[in-house]
């Protein structure tokens, strides 16, 4: 055949193949999720995510030793507290888990990135990312609870806070608190676009943070909808957010991609829970490779405009981005 154009000479050879290839997901572009429990000696199996564990802070020094030599760089820290209540003040405790976990992690591995997922639903009684009266999750009334939330993280030596509550005008709220507080060098990762999943299951399990009555539908985004995602990241930079964040990932490559054509901006996605059980179930069974299964997937998100990553499975990706 008279072929001009043949595309199969850019794969003809594997060293062809590594010459041209386009996408890389580094060690560094990956963020780490951490259970933290109160209470000494816990390593508690979260029984959705096999592999994934709820730490006390002594047994997470440890854990963080391991991940820190994986050459993995940041870290995102979840609270499970012991008490809860109406408004979540386990949230900003200078003595909560998240706290606590935040003083070790500078004092032990001082150049790691941490992350405090910023937040009130794992606090709260009543499992709600906000304030509720009658029924109803109250808005600009959170603001001022999530950004104590904030600033507290911020003195206990949290790099970076990630508000993931999804309430209206909380990253303009928490700049300004940060900086009074004379936090102004604390980045803010904000979750813009945060829709209303169902690949959070596993998560709620792990932080104890399913909602007791109605579900997140009047704050976390309807996944029918895309015009509202660029409402919400050019509200958050307007308000001074230093890196966006699109969750969950797997489902939403076309949101991310959107998110990153548009705006000249840092941009995170987070893999959720759910898409880890899902990846880990199927290999548990041998029904998939795991490591090729993972790696596509991170690929495809670096690919689709994502320049970190969060995962849950960050220590292991790290050994195999290293094994080649
Ligand atoms: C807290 C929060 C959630 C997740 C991250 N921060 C749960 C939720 O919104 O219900 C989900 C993360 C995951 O599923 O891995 N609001």
């Amino acid at each position: 055949m008279e072929l001009i154009r043949r595309p199969r000479r850019l794969r003809r050879s594997s060293a062809v193949r590594e010459l041209v290839h386009e996408t890389d997901v580094r060690v560094t572009d990956l963020i780490y999720p951490v259970f933290v429990v109160e209470g000494e000696k816990v390593k508690e199996p979260v029984p959705s995510m096999p592999g994934i564990y709820r730490y006390s802070v002594d047994m997470l020094k440890i854990h963080l030793k391991e991940v820190w030599e994986t050459g993995i760089r940041s870290v995102i820290f979840f609270g499970v507290p012991d008490h809860k209540d109406a408004c979540g003040s386990g949230a900003w405790d200078e003595h909560g888990a998240v706290q606590s976990a935040l003083r070790m992690a500078k004092e032990c591995f001082p150049d790691l990135i941490c992350i405090a997922d910023i937040c009130l639903c794992e606090y709260t009684d009543h499992g709600h990312c906000g304030i509720v009266r009658d029924g109803k999750i109250l808005n600009d009334e959170t603001l001022a609870y999530l950004s104590k939330a904030a600033v507290s993280c911020a003195g206990a030596g949290a790099d970076i806070v990630a508000p993931s509550d999804m309430m209206d005008g909380r990253i303009g709220h928490m700049r300004r608190s940060l900086d009074e507080a004379g936090y102004e060098d604390t980045l803010i990762m904000a979750y813009s676009v945060k829709y209303a999943s169902a690949f959070y299951g596993p998560f709620r399990e792990a932080a104890d943070s399913a909602p007791a009555f109605g579900d997140r539908k009047t704050y976390q985004m309807d996944w029918r909808n895309k015009k509202e995602v660029i409402v919400e990241t050019q509200l958050d930079i307007e308000e001074g957010a230093d890196i966006i964040m699109v969750k969950p990932a797997m489902a939403y490559l076309d949101i991310v991609k959107t998110v990153s054509d548009r705006f000249e901006f840092p941009i995170c996605t987070y893999s959720v829970s759910g898409e880890y059980s899902m990846i880990k179930a199927a290999a548990l069974n041998g029904w998939v490779d795991e490591k090729a299964v993972v790696m596509e997937s991170l690929t495809a998100m670096k690919r689709a405009g994502a320049g970190m990553l969060i995962t849950y499975y960050a220590p292991q990706a790290a050994r195999w981005i290293r094994e080649g």
